[in-house]
């Protein structure tokens, strides 16, 4: 039997980890998706979707499906199927690893505004002007409900949950976005402030770039903590090191050559 190796996906990172790993057919991978999004974007090797049901049903279905090892890629807000997964790994004795792309990082002439939640961002907004660009996703967004006196522009791949602002309006799209599409926007809807999460990576910095250029705040929402112990790497190829790795020290995981 290939190893089984299991990613817990909703990333860009876990479609890239997934499409590598599937090159190789000596590696059996499913993806685990959440089911949030209605149309995800297309995934190489199995995939299954919905909650395990907390770590007790993860660590059931990584026994039952003789699962080897557990990469989660989830997103770096995903707070809390990433305290599962370790919980599961460390109860199953499954190696486990998280594949957290790094957090974004001002440059000094940015004017980003750090703040620890969505409810502080909301706080943080009538300060800085009434043209809001909002760009958290489509969660926790009745955070900003209350804000009567200013706009939104609200930008996520799926429609929000309401309740949302009495002033929105909807930019239904999936990045990646250019640096010259992000100007023309933030330029048209004469916005004055973006809000985004520390999400990292690439396919979304350009709107902090065109903030940059433009002058623009920058409400940031800060990332939670990983859990202790969480051991990590920053991208795919890490992930892959790390899976190599394995296959050369255990006895249950044999990954082929091309991965060493
Ligand atoms: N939070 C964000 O800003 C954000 C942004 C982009 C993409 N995503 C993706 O969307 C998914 C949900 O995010 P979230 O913040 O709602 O997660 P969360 O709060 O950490 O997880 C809530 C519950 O959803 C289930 N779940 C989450 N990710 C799963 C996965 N990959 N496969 C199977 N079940 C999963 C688990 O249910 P059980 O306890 O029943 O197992 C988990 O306890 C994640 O997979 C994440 O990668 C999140």
């Amino acid at each position: 039997m290939p190893p089984h190796l299991l990613i817990l996906g909703g990333t860009t990172e876990a479609r890239e980890l997934a499409a590598a790993l599937t090159a190789h057919p000596a590696v059996r991978v499913t993806t685990s998706l959440a089911g949030r999004v209605t149309r995800p974007a297309p995934l190489t090797g199995d995939t299954r979707t919905g909650g395990f049901g907390g770590p007790a049903g993860l660590s059931d279905w990584l026994r039952a499906h003789h699962v080897d090892a557990l990469i989660d890629a989830t997103h770096p807000f995903a707070r809390k199927i990433t305290t599962n997964a370790l919980q599961a790994a460390r109860d199953t004795g499954i190696p486990s690893i998280v594949l957290r792309r790094p957090g974004w990082h001002p440059s000094p002439d940015d004017d980003w505004h750090p703040v620890p939640s969505l409810t502080a961002a909301a706080a943080a907004l009538p300060a800085l002007g009434p043209h809001v660009f909002l760009t958290t996703g489509r969660l926790g967004l009745s955070a900003f409900a209350a804000l009567q006196n200013l706009h939104f522009l609200i930008r996520s791949v799926e429609p929000p949950a309401p309740p949302l602002p009495p002033h929105t309006e909807l930019l239904l799209t999936r990045g990646p976005f250019t640096l010259p599409d992000e100007l023309t926007l933030l330029r048209t809807r004469r916005i004055d402030v973006l809000v985004t999460k520390d999400s990292g990576g690439e396919a979304t910095a350009p709107k902090l770039t065109a903030a940059r250029q433009l002058g623009l705040p920058v409400v940031v929402v800060q990332r939670p903590p990983l859990p202790e112990n969480a051991m990590t790497v920053p991208d795919v190829q890490g992930a892959l090191d790390w899976l190599s790795a394995l296959g050369l020290r255990s006895s249950r995981v044999q990954l082929p050559k091309q991965l060493r």
